[in-house]
C-alpha cells in the first residue's frame, strides 16, 4: 500500500504538534513536507525534523503531496485549502476552516464532485465524554439550558481573528453536536479589550425544541476554565473540559451525597483526529469532521458576530 505523501502547512504553536502526529502515523502516512513562510520556524523545522524537506511555499511541494495540513492562522486557510483541492490533494484544515461563510460555501464549490477527503479539527469533539452522553442522556432532554464556558489569561495567540473564531468555535461546533439542532436565534454581547478584534463575547442562543444555551469565551480573562453545565428538571450536570471530570448532581439523589463525580479518560485529541485523516483517505470512510460541520460552525460564528455588532438578536 502507498503511504500518503503529506505535507505539513505552518509550522508555529500548534504545528509543531501536527507534524510529530504526522509523523507517528508511518504506516499510513509520511511527512514528506514543512511549508513555513518565517525564517526563524524554518529553522525550527529543519533541526526537529531532519528527514522532511521544508520549503517557503506550498507550491515548491504540491506534485509531490496526496495530502495538506492547514495550520497557519486563520486568515489563509482559504485561500491556502482553494489551492489543495483545485490541485486535487485530501485536506486536514484547522479550525475555523475559514474566515467567514461566504468562503467556506466557495470551498464547497471547489470540493463538489472530487472525490477528496477534506476534515476539519473540531477538536473538542473528540472528549471521551461524549461516547458517555447515553448515560447522561436525560440531562439533554428539552428542554435545558446548557452554559459553556472557554476564558484564558491572554496569550497573544491568534489575534488575526476574533475571539468566536478562535474559541467560541469548538463551543458552538459542540452546541450542534450535543443537541443535533442548530439554534434559531442568537443575542450576543462582545467586548475589544486589548486587540482590535472581539477579545470577549458571550452569546444566548435558542432552539426550535425549548432548548436554550449560553456560550462565554474570553482571550483577556483571569484564569483559564473550559467547562460545560446543563441543567433540566433532571438535575445538573458538570463537566469540566480540563480536569477531564464529570459530575452530575440528579434530583433524584439522596443524601448525604447530593453530587457524584467521576474522572474521564483524557485523550490525544490531535492523535485522534489524524488517525481519522489518513484512516478516511485509506479506506474511503466519510470524514469524521466535515465541510459541512465546518460551515455550520462558520455561520453561527458570522451570526454571534452580527448580534454583537448590531447590540440586538438575530435570526438564524
Ligand atoms: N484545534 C485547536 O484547539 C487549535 C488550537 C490552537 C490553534 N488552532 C488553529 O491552528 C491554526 C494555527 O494556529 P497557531 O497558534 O499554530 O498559529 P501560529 O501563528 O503559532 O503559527 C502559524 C504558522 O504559520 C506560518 N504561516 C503563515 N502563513 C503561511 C503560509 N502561507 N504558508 C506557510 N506557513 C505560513 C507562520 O509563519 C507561523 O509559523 C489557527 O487556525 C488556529 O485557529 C487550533
Amino acid at each position: 500500500m502507498n503511504k500518503i505523501k503529506v505535507a505539513v502547512i505552518g509550522y508555529g504553536h500548534l504545528g509543531k504538534w501536527h507534524c510529530q502526529k504526522a509523523e507517528s502515523f508511518s504506516e499510513l502516512a509520511e511527512l514528506k513536507y514543512i511549508v513555513e513562510k518565517f525564517p526563524a520556524n524554518q529553522e525550527l523545522a529543519k533541526k526537529n525534523h531532519p528527514q522532511v524537506t521544508v520549503v517557503d511555499d506550498i507550491a515548491k511541494c504540491i506534485h509531490d503531496i496526496d495530502a495538506g495540513v492547514v495550520v497557519t492562522p486563520t486568515s489563509f486557510h482559504y485561500e491556502i485549502v482553494d489551492y489543495l483541492l483545485k490541485n486535487n490533494k485530501h485536506v486536514f484544515c484547522e479550525k475555523p476552516v475559514t474566515e467567514n461563510t461566504e468562503q467556506a460555501l466557495m470551498l464547497k464549490e471547489v470540493l463538489k464532485g472530487r472525490n477528496l477527503v477534506l476534515q476539519v479539527g473540531h477538536s473538542e469533539r473528540f472528549h471521551n465524554a461524549w461516547e458517555m452522553k447515553e448515560q447522561y442522556k436525560d440531562f439533554f432532554k428539552a428542554p435545558c439550558h446548557i452554559t459553556l464556558k472557554r476564558v484564558a489569561p491572554f496569550k497573544g495567540r491568534a489575534t488575526d481573528v476574533d475571539v468566536v473564531q478562535d474559541l467560541m468555535i469548538h463551543d458552538l461546533d459542540l452546541l450542534v453536536f450535543l443537541f443535533k439542532e442548530t439554534p434559531i436565534s442568537v443575542d450576543a454581547v462582545g467586548y475589544k479589550m486589548r486587540t482590535n478584534k472581539y477579545d470577549y463575547m458571550s452569546a444566548n442562543f435558542k432552539f426550535e425544541s425549548g432548548h436554550r444555551a449560553t456560550i462565554t469565551v474570553g482571550r483577556n480573562q483571569t484564569k483559564e476554565v473550559r467547562e460545560l453545565e446543563i441543567s433540566n428538571t433532571t438535575g445538573t450536570l458538570h463537566i469540566d473540559l480540563m480536569k477531564n471530570e464529570i459530575t452530575e448532581a440528579r434530583g433524584s439523589f439522596e443524601g448525604p451525597e447530593f453530587t457524584k463525580t467521576i474522572p474521564y479518560e483524557k485523550r490525544d485529541h490531535l492523535m485522534l483526529e489524524h488517525k481519522h485523516f489518513y484512516e478516511s483517505i485509506t479506506y474511503k470512510k466519510p470524514a469524521i469532521v466535515t465541510l459541512e460541520d465546518g460551515i455550520t460552525a462558520v455561520r453561527l460564528i458570522d451570526k454571534v458576530l452580527e448580534s454583537a455588532d448590531k447590540h440586538r438578536e438575530v435570526t438564524l
